[in-house]
């Protein structure tokens, strides 16, 4: 069973001028198109053959690691951003101001520690196993799954993700990537979360409580 090259969930001019058409089309069909290939290549006539992603992440190391790790982070990647970003849910902003005082201050530590990160690699926004919310800098191909932490937003800062259009200026690159966020994207990703641990949610936590909030608006939208 092959691992899947995903569909790209806009059209390749739809985040410009903040992620250009030029650098999609480097980014996503070589870059990540290759992670894939490679990925498949790898696992082909072996153990991970007929394993899930997530499991041939959990699973693999060297190589293997490597590109599977990149084949999910991308994939990730491209759905935390949208051509019509809308606000900030406000449950999603009250779980945020919970963990980082708030919302400004969270934006700030997530913008430096992006620009910060030395090398190549992700900056993420991780509910992790204390259902904390968490800012993490995870080098080259390092991913939540690893630490059984739920991945909710991540930026790539691989320099072919914004230097075709930024060259060195990451920073700039990194604050002009939040404006697009897609925040319902994040807010799903905790759902998400919910639905992963129903068996094991404790009654009246506040996570949950948010959970069950989230869902009756949801409910009430559609
Ligand atoms: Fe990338």
């Amino acid at each position: 069973m092959a691992i899947e090259f995903p569909k790209l969930p806009y059209d390749m001019d739809a985040l410009s001028p903040v992620i250009t058409k030029e650098i999609i089309e480097y980014h996503y069909n070589k870059h990540h198109k290759a992670y894939v290939d490679n990925t498949n290549r790898l696992i082909s006539g072996t153990e991970f053959e007929d394993m899930t992603l997530n499991d041939i992440i959990l699973n693999s190391d060297g190589a293997l690691f490597n590109n599977a790790a990149q084949a999910f982070n991308h994939e990730f990647y491209w759905l935390c951003m949208t051509p019509d970003p809308k606000p900030i849910n406000k449950k999603m902003k009250d779980l945020i101001e919970r963990d980082f005082g708030s919302f400004d201050d969270f934006k700030e530590e997530f913008i430096q520690k992006a620009a910060t990160l030395f090398g190549s690699g992700w900056c993420w926004l991780e509910l992790n196993v204390d259902e904390k919310l968490i800012i993490t800098q995870r080098s080259n191909a390092d991913t939540p799954i690893i630490d059984h932490h739920k991945a909710l937003l991540t930026c790539d800062v691989w320099e072919h993700a914004y230097y075709l259009e930024y060259k060195n200026e990451r920073k700039r690159y990194i604050e002009s990537w939040f404006e697009i966020v897609d925040w319902d994207f994040v807010a799903s990703n905790i759902v998400d979360y919910y639905h992963d641990l129903t068996e094991v949610c404790r009654q009246n936590s506040e996570l949950c409580d948010y959970i069950d909030e989230l869902q009756n608006q949801n409910e009430v939208n559609s």
